[in-house]
C-alpha cells in the first residue's frame, strides 16, 4: 500500500443526526465521527484521509481482504443479470451452486445449507430447526435450550436468550422460556498466557450433566456454543472441552450446535473450528466470512440426518415453515461463490494456519508490558487482556484503541480485552506493525 496516512480524500461529512447507530455511543460518536470511506486489501481510509491497518477484518468477516477484485466483479455481474428472485417456491442457479460449494468444504456429513442474512438469523434458524427436529421425531417435549455464560449468538430473541452477555439481555424482558446456561471457561488463574487451547478446564463441560439432571434429558433440545467465543473477549476452549460436550449430548439425545459465525472460513486455520478441533456438532451456524463481509448472508449447515428427518411428511407439503424474503439473495449468492473460490485459489485457510505461530509469538512478546494480564491465541485469532482501571472498566482498552487508531491501526476492544482477527491475506510485516503499535500504545496510555 503506497498511500500515505496524510492523503486527503475529497469527502464532505453528511449530516450525522438521523442515523441511529447500532452498538455505538451515538452522542459521543457524533461529536467525534470516524467514517470509513474506502477500503482495499488490509487497509481502509477515513473521511479525513487517514490510512488504517485493519486488524479485525471489518468485524471478523472480510477474510479475503477488502474489495477483492474477483468478489467485486462477481457482485457487479450478478447485479446486472438477476437482482432478486424469491426463495419461496422458486430458486435461481447461483444459490444452488453456493450450497454445493459450501457443503463440499463443510465437515463430513453436513450435506445441506439453509440460507439466511446474518449470524443472528442463522442462530434463530438453528434453534427452530432443533425444536422442529425433535417434534417431528415424536419427541416434542424437548424444548429447552442450553447456552453458555459470556456466549454471543447475535441479537434476535433466540440469540440473546441462549447468549450470556448481560447488557445484551437485561433490557429485553423474559426472552425465550426454558433456557439454561453452562459456566464460561475464562480463567486467568489457571490459563493466563496459554498458547493455543488452554490446558485447564475440561471439567467445566461436566456442568452440562448437572443441568441435564436438573431438567431431565427428555426436556432438552439443544446445546449451543461458540467453539471460540469472540464477542466476550476471545475465550478459547480448554483441551478436550468441546469433545466432552459432544459426548454428553450424545449420551442424552441432545443436539449440539456450533455457532461458527466468527470461527468459520479459515479463521482457525482450517475450514471450520469443527474440522480444526476434530469435534462434529449436529448443526453449524455461519455468516461473516461466507461472503467475506461483502453482502450480508448467513446459513445453517445441517447434517443429512436432520434434513432427512424433515423430509418425511406428505410430498409437496412445506417441510419447514421458516425463511426470509432475502434468503439466498442473488447478490449474496454470487458474492459467496466468488469468495469460496478466492479462499481456495489463494489457499487462504492454509495461509492462516501457516501464520498462526508468527501471530502467537508476536502477541506473546507483549507479556510484561504495562497493564497486560493475559495474551491468548488460536488460529488467526489473538487477544491481549488489560488490567481494568479500578471502577472504570473498558476505559483502559478504549484508550489503547484511540492511540492505535491515531497511529494508523484499527483494533477491537471488548471490555478490557483487545482482540485481533485480521484478514487471512495478512503479511508478517502487518503482524509486526500490530504488535509494535500495541506496545507503543501500552507505554503511552
Ligand atoms: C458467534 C456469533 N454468533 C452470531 C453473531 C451475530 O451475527 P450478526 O451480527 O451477523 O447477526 C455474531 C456476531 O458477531 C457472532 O460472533
Amino acid at each position: 500500500m503506497k498511500e500515505s496516512t496524510a492523503r486527503k480524500l475529497d469527502f464532505e461529512l453528511p449530516d450525522l443526526k438521523a442515523y441511529w447507530m447500532p452498538f455505538t455511543g451515538n452522542r459521543l460518536f457524533k461529536q467525534n465521527p470516524r467514517l470509513i470511506v474506502r477500503a482495499k486489501g488490509m487497509h481502509c481510509w477515513t473521511h479525513d484521509g487517514k490510512q488504517l491497518l485493519d486488524t479485525i477484518a471489518g468485524l471478523w468477516c472480510c477474510n479475503a481482504g477488502h474489495c477483492h477484485p474477483k468478489i467485486v466483479e462477481a457482485i457487479q455481474a450478478q447485479a446486472e443479470t438477476l437482482d432478486y428472485a424469491t426463495a419461496f417456491q422458486l430458486g435461481h442457479p447461483k444459490i444452488f451452486e453456493l450450497a454445493n460449494k459450501l457443503t463440499a468444504i463443510a465437515p463430513d456429513g453436513f450435506d445441506y445449507a439453509f440460507f439466511v442474512n446474518s449470524g443472528s438469523e442463522a442462530v434463530d434458524t438453528a434453534l427452530k430447526m432443533a425444536l422442529a427436529y425433535h417434534r417431528i421425531r415424536g419427541d416434542g417435549a424437548r424444548t429447552r435450550m442450553i447456552g453458555r455464560e459470556k456466549g454471543y449468538h447475535g441479537v434476535g430473541f433466540g440469540g440473546i436468550s441462549v447468549g450470556g452477555i448481560s447488557p445484551n439481555r437485561k433490557m429485553f424482558g423474559a426472552m425465550l422460556p426454558g433456557v439454561d446456561h453452562l459456566p464460561h471457561t475464562h480463567n486467568l488463574e489457571h490459563n493466563a498466557y496459554s498458547r493455543g487451547l488452554p490446558k485447564w478446564g475440561v471439567h467445566l463441560a461436566d456442568e452440562l450433566e448437572n443441568i441435564v439432571a436438573l431438567h431431565d434429558p427428555s426436556t432438552i433440545a439443544a446445546v449451543i456454543v461458540e467453539p471460540i467465543a469472540g464477542s466476550a473477549g476471545v475465550i478459547i476452549p480448554p483441551e478436550g472441552y468441546l469433545q466432552r460436550l459432544r459426548d454428553i449430548c450424545d449420551k442424552h439425545g441432545i443436539l449440539l450446535i456450533f455457532d461458527e459465525v466468527i470461527c468459520g472460513f479459515g479463521r482457525t486455520g482450517d475450514n471450520f473450528a469443527a474440522t480444526r478441533m476434530g469435534v462434529t456438532p449436529d448443526l453449524i451456524t455461519i455468516a461473516k466470512g461466507l461472503t467475506s463481509g461483502t453482502v450480508p448472508m448467513g446459513a445453517v449447515l445441517a447434517k443429512a440426518q436432520i434434513y432427512d428427518t424433515f423430509m418425511t411428511g406428505p410430498e409437496g407439503a412445506i417441510e419447514f415453515f421458516h425463511g426470509y424474503t432475502y434468503s439466498g439473495h442473488p447478490l449474496a449468492a454470487a458474492a459467496g461463490c466468488a469468495t469460496l473460490d478466492v479462499y481456495k485459489e489463494e489457499g487462504l485457510f492454509e495461509r492462516a494456519r501457516s501464520l498462526e505461530g508468527y501471530l502467537e509469538d508476536g502477541l506473546h512478546s507483549l507479556k510484561g508490558e504495562p497493564y497486560v494480564i493475559d495474551v491468548r491465541n488460536f488460529g488467526l485469532i489473538g487477544a491481549v487482556e488489560l488490567e481494568p482501571i479500578e471502577g472504570q472498566p473498558t476505559k483502559r482498552a478504549m484508550a489503547l484503541f484511540g492511540h492505535c487508531f491515531d497511529n494508523g491501526v484499527i483494533v477491537r476492544t471488548t471490555g478490557d480485552t483487545v482482540a485481533f482477527s485480521p484478514p487471512l491475506i495478512i503479511e508478517k510485516s502487518h503482524i509486526d506493525q500490530i504488535v509494535e503499535s500495541v506496545r507503543n500504545a501500552l507505554s503511552a496510555i
